[in-house]
């Protein structure tokens, strides 16, 4: 693939064409701002951070089914998409009150929200981003009411996805900003998803994790970001579950029984019993490892197996 001319430099990364139709470059930049740029300066491998995770986070939510621009990784600080025809609103999930929000609603600092609230931004850098309704919305023409319920639904899909991600790997998704896109007509989630975009909080020390440490000095910024990286980067926690269902003794099993009839004719007279049970192999991702039994035993209560007349055994691997 080539790289063409730069199309777009924004804060955080720079947009290049390619000699692939539709297909462009992001290149992400150790460069850092805040308070609509008054703070200025550089997390030496931001750029690659943001560009690894991007790709791992849009990877994984293409798995689950959700429609973003992501192509590839094309080296450690670029990215190669689809180009979109960006949406100037900005959409932000919070399950938790930090920052603007926690001011806004006059709560303390790291309250829970009852559900999460996804709220609406201009992506207006001369108005310094300000929050927006829907009838803004629609009085600035900046997108149509069922854009913005396709964009606020992904949004809290992503959500649904991320947060359990995210816990698996030690960490509390406090908030996150998507922009969205058009693309032959459909609605693309684009941009990045990076420490920059989100509050992630250690789930253990509820220390910050995210780009708060550069807005407010907090130090080990450049360490920080590498080791959320490495989170990500780990590999997926899936657990596999085998389920082992036969009939209870003492219960009735036809299946067995003519089994045992039919060995026996044929020559197997050293078989004295025969139970026909079924074997189930599940995989679990994003769920708590004390929460694992209990969940699948729930599961086989419930439908897997039928208790009155069968037993079960579960064993989990990592
Ligand atoms: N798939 C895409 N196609 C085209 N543009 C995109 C795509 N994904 C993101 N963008 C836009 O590219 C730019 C990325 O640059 P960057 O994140 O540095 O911008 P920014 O400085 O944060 O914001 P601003 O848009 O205000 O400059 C953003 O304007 C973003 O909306
Ligand atoms: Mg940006």
């Amino acid at each position: 693939m080539e790289k063409k001319e730069l199309i777009y430099e924004g804060k955080a990364k720079m947009v290049f064409a390619t000699d692939e139709p539709g297909q462009v470059i992001h290149e992400f930049k150790d460069d850092a701002t805040a308070f609509d740029g008054k703070k200025r300066g550089t997390i030496a491998g931001k750029g690659r951070t943001n560009a690894q995770m991007s790709d791992i986070i849009f990877r994984y939510l293409e798995k689950k089914g959700v429609h973003t621009h992501h192509i590839r990784l094309l080296s450690d600080t670029e990215i190669v998409t689809w180009w979109l025809e960006m949406l100037k609103v900005e959409l932000i999930v919070r399950n938790y009150a930090a920052g603007s929000l926690a001011k806004r609603l006059g709560y303390a600092e790291r309250t829970q929200m009852k559900s999460p609230v996804v709220e609406f931004y201009y992506k207006s850098d001369e108005l310094g981003d300000p929050m927006l309704s829907r009838q803004h919305i629609r009085e600035l023409g900046l997108a149509s009411d069922e854009q913005l319920d396709e964009m606020a639904a992904i949004a809290l899909r992503v959500n649904d996805i991320l947060t359990p991600y995210f816990e698996a790997r030690g960490l509390v998704l406090a908030d996150f900003k998507l922009e969205f896109g058009l693309r032959e007509g459909r609605i693309y989630l684009g941009d990045e998803f990076s420490p920059d975009i989100c509050r992630l909080w250690d789930a253990g020390t509820g220390e910050i994790m995210d780009k708060d440490r550069f807005r407010q000095d907090l130090g080990r910024v450049e360490e920080t970001y590498a080791e959320v990286l490495r989170r990500v980067k780990e590999e997926e926690t899936g657990l596999r579950i085998s389920i082992y269902v036969s009939p209870k003794k003492g219960v009735l099993d036809p299946a067995g029984q003519a089994a045992l009839g039919a060995l026996k004719s044929l020559g197997f007279g050293e078989v004295s019993d025969v139970q026909i049970g079924k074997y189930i192999i599940l995989r679990l991702e994003g769920i708590e490892s004390e929460k694992v039994g209990e969940r699948v035993e729930e599961m086989c209560e419930r439908l897997l197996a039928n208790p009155i007349i069968e037993d079960y055994r579960i064993d989990v691997e990592e």
